[in-house]
């Protein structure tokens, strides 16, 4: 006899791993990396550090940063049998594909190398998924490949590969906020799946090449970009209420609103939408924040009478910031996984430092007592 144990369906509300990465209040709205406070890393630190102490559990002293950028820069030259790869591919598959086919590929180079500890593959991979990004987008529009710089920083040199000049320096460094924004979250679904592939000693590749799979489905990136299409579809502020009374009537979902574990607005959302509005350019991007926001003044307030606890989400304001960066949204999903490639990291490492294969049971309820007939006598 079987013990009978919880059922969760999709394991809502069960804890599957110890983590000391990150934590996320739902209630509080508050995100922590290692005990510190997003809004706080966001103001005072940048992607390097941030990455340093997610994967170490300390912010780095002056030397251990300059150690592990130097480390990060070794890995910044895409090995030519990759940057091939994914040139034959870019031009009829898509960016979450290119990146899982040309993560798998380097696995071929990297996995089991002699010498190469785990933790330095993954920063060999941190270093190289922005190439893969740029790479793929050059050679998806026809442009001249960017030879990475050393001189500029991971955001920085990411963006400026992607595209073609050199960012203003305020870009590259909103650009190096919206990363580290990104880095970690929890037991998302791609974390869990990679802590899963991770489980079982499969090799760093396997790892993180499923771990962008999972990323890759509408549910877990991407609103986004239908942010952008929503607005788009809005047309002026003035639209925005009917708009919604619309979209609520018809029990229609707005795009970057709410979440599974929030009940109030996102932090990131906060910090994103500050930056946002520092990017304003002309009136067609101030047109653009102006809607987002009565969007959220509108929809909150609609919500909040109907006793529903429905806010933005990381979703709502970056998707515009990323396009006033010059960011097309062909890129939003790769761009979250630039950055959560080192969550993805921290996590493994942590999962093989106290590792247990993850084996749930599935709850059977089929047929049972079947006998088998002919194919002659089936119906
Ligand atoms: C993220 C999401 C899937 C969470 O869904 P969830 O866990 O079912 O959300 P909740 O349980 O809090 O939903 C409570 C109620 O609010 C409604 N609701 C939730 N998000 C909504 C949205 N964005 N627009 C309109 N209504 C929404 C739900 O339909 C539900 O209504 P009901 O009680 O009448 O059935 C959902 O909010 C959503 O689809 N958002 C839009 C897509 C998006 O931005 N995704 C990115 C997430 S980071």
């Amino acid at each position: 006899m079987v013990e009978k144990v919880a059922y969760s369906k999709g394991l809502d509300g069960i804890y599957a791993a110890e983590s000391k990465i990150s934590r996320v209040d739902g209630i509080a709205g508050e995100l922590i990396y290692r005990g510190y406070d997003i809004a706080d890393l966001a103001i005072n630190s940048n992607s390097e550090e941030v990455a340093y102490l997610l994967l170490n559990g300390k912010l780095p002293t002056a030397l251990e940063l300059e150690h592990f950028t130097d480390k990060l820069l070794k890995y910044r030259r895409l090995h030519n049998r990759v940057a091939k790869i994914i040139k034959d591919l870019s031009m009829e598959t898509p960016p979450m594909k290119v990146i899982q086919t040309a993560i798998a590929a380097l696995g071929g180079i990297w996995d089991n190398k002699d010498g190469q500890s785990a933790y330095e593959t993954f920063l060999a991979y941190i270093s190289q998924v922005p190439l893969i990004v740029s790479l793929y987008w050059r050679y998806l529009n026809n442009l001249p490949v960017i030879e990475p710089d050393i001189n500029l920083s991971l955001a920085g040199n990411c963006l400026y590969m992607i595209l073609g000049y050199m960012p203003p320096k305020r870009h590259i460094e909103i650009f190096d906020k919206i990363l580290l924004l990104h880095m970690d979250h929890d037991l998302n679904a791609s974390t869990f799946t990679a802590r899963v592939v991770a489980s079982t000693l499969a090799p760093v590749s396997a790892v993180l090449s499923a771990a962008v799979g999972a990323l890759s489905g509408p549910l877990h990136g991407g609103a986004n970009e239908r942010v952008l299409e929503m607005i788009q579809e809005i047309g002026s502020i003035e639209n925005v209420e009917p708009y919604l009374d619309r979209l609520v009537a018809n029990k229609g979902k707005v795009m970057g609103m709410g979440h599974r574990i929030y009940r109030t607005k996102d932090p990131r959302a906060h910090i994103l939408q500050k930056m946002l509005r520092e990017t304003v350019k002309d009136d067609e991007s101030l047109k653009k924040v102006a809607m987002l926001e009565k969007i959220e003044e509108c929809f909150t307030a609609k919500m909040e009478a109907e006793g529903k606890k429905i806010y933005p989400n990381v979703d709502f304001y970056s998707g515009v910031l990323l396009s006033n960066l010059g960011i097309h949204p062909t890129l939003f999903p790769p761009v979250f996984a630039i950055a959560r490639v080192v969550g993805w990291s921290a996590q493994v490492n942590e999962q093989w430092q106290d590792n247990k294969l993850f084996r749930p049971l599935a709850l059977y309820v089929g047929e049972v007592n079947q006998r088998y007939v002919t194919i002659e006598e089936r119906k």
